[in-house]
């Protein structure tokens, strides 16, 4: 999963410099003097099967172990490897400096089996390590941040469960500034507050945005600012290392006709559940292996959560030759068949 794993990182290092670009207002002391983090508390989450049951399904919704264990680069389908799962994973990643997904595996020495339950909730959502040192938020803790305290429960609960693997693994040390600037990012949580999801779309929007982060991959970005009206219109560039780390695009999945407005729900499980459109396979950064594992009434909220977004007119293809596309600036397939909208005023 090189290239799930570079995809995330890109975007987070998009996440930090948009913060230096558009807010060193925001930007204090934190810097030097470390993350803000809350003290944690003593709270502790019941086990109940409800929650195994969940946590083990958010595992794969949200995709943990694809960055959290290592893979067989040599196989086309980058599957972990054996009795690997959850024992954390060194992104090649060299332009950052050192990523590192740690071991997660109940091991108490290695990995997070000596932590306490709100240790790891702190890490997940308010991207802040047992020792209180900041996360680089390649870690979708600015996501995971949304969930519902009964999630977060169930992910804790299961995680516990996670079979211990006993792997030292170093931790991350980033290229500076970003070794600096990561101490920005992690915000301590005020308030949990439950929203009721009572429509399909509002449950979609939940996993699409939170669980699943699509929009990490599928919305545009320029400079690290995501690009105004785009949001879920592709043109997001990942590397594939399978093919000399060629460039792919990420498509544009909003209700548009340059998007998938050929899709119905039944054609959106289908490429979820196999990574098939019509007429070909989808290239494996676009990562199925695990959301494949989600229900098809969830897979049919997500679907009615896309279909409610402003649809976005940006035609991207990975199969025809590449061209300058003026609303992304970059150069992707069928780029030149898009055409920028006159400003107005
Ligand atoms: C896109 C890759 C990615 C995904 C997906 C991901 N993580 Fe992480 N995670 C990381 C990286 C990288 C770090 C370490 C960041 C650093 O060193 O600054 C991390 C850190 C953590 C930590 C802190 C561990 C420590 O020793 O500090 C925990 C706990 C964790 N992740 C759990 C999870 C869980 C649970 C999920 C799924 C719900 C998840 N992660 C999904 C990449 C990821
Ligand atoms: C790690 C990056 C990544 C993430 C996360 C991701 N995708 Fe994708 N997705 C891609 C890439 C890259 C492609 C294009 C692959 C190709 O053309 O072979 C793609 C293609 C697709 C397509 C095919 C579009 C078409 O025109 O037929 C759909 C549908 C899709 N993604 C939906 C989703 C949904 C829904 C989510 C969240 C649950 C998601 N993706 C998360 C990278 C990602």
């Amino acid at each position: 999963m090189a290239v799930k794993a570079k995809t995330v990182l890109l975007s987070g290092t998009a996440v930090l410099v948009a913060v230096v670009v558009g807010g060193i207002s925001m930007i204090g002391w934190q810097i030097v003097l470390g993350p803000t983090a809350r003290p944690t508390t003593d709270r502790r989450f019941e086990v109940t099967q409800a929650r195994l049951d969940r946590g083990a399904y958010l595992v794969e919704a949200a995709a943990c172990f694809h960055c959290h264990s290592e893979h067989n680069l040599s196989d086309p389908e980058f599957p972990i490897l054996e009795g690997r799962r959850g024992a954390g994973w060194d992104l090649p990643e060299p332009e950052l400096g050192k990523v590192v997904a740690p071991n997660i595996t109940s091991d108490p020495e290695t990995g997070i089996g000596a932590w306490t339950d709100d240790e790891i909730a702190r890490a997940i959502q308010e991207g802040v390590s047992r020792n209180g040192s900041a996360l680089f938020p390649v870690m979708p803790y600015l996501n995971f941040r949304n969930m519902t305290d009964e999630d977060m429960a169930s992910l804790v609960v299961y995680l516990r469960t996670v079979p211990p693997v006993s792997q030292v693994r170093p931790r991350s040390d980033l290229i500076f500034p970003l070794s600096l600037l990561v101490n920005v990012m992690p915000k301590p949580m005020e308030s949990h507050v439950p929203v009721a999801r009572t429509t399909s779309e509002a449950r979609g929007e939940y996993l699409v945005r939170t669980v699943a982060g699509c929009q990490d991959c599928h919305s545009p970005s320029h400079d690290g600012n995501p690009l105004d009206g785009m949001d879920l219109g592709g043109g997001f560039r990942l590397s594939d290392p399978g093919q000399n780390m060629e460039p792919v695009f990420t498509l544009n999945i909003t209700s548009d006709p340059s998007g998938i407005a050929h899709y119905d729900e039944g054609l959106f499980i289908q490429v979820l559940q196999t990574g098939y459109i019509p007429g070909r396979m989808l290239n494996h950064i676009m990562p199925f292996e695990s959301f494949q594992h989600l229900t098809e009434d969830d897979m049919r909220d997500m679907f009615a959560y896309l279909r409610s977004v402003p649809p976005v007119k940006h035609r991207i293809s990975n199969t025809d030759p590449p061209t300058l596309c003026p609303l992304c600036e970059e150069t992707h397939g069928l780029g030149d068949k898009n055409v920028k909208p006159v400003q107005g005023g």
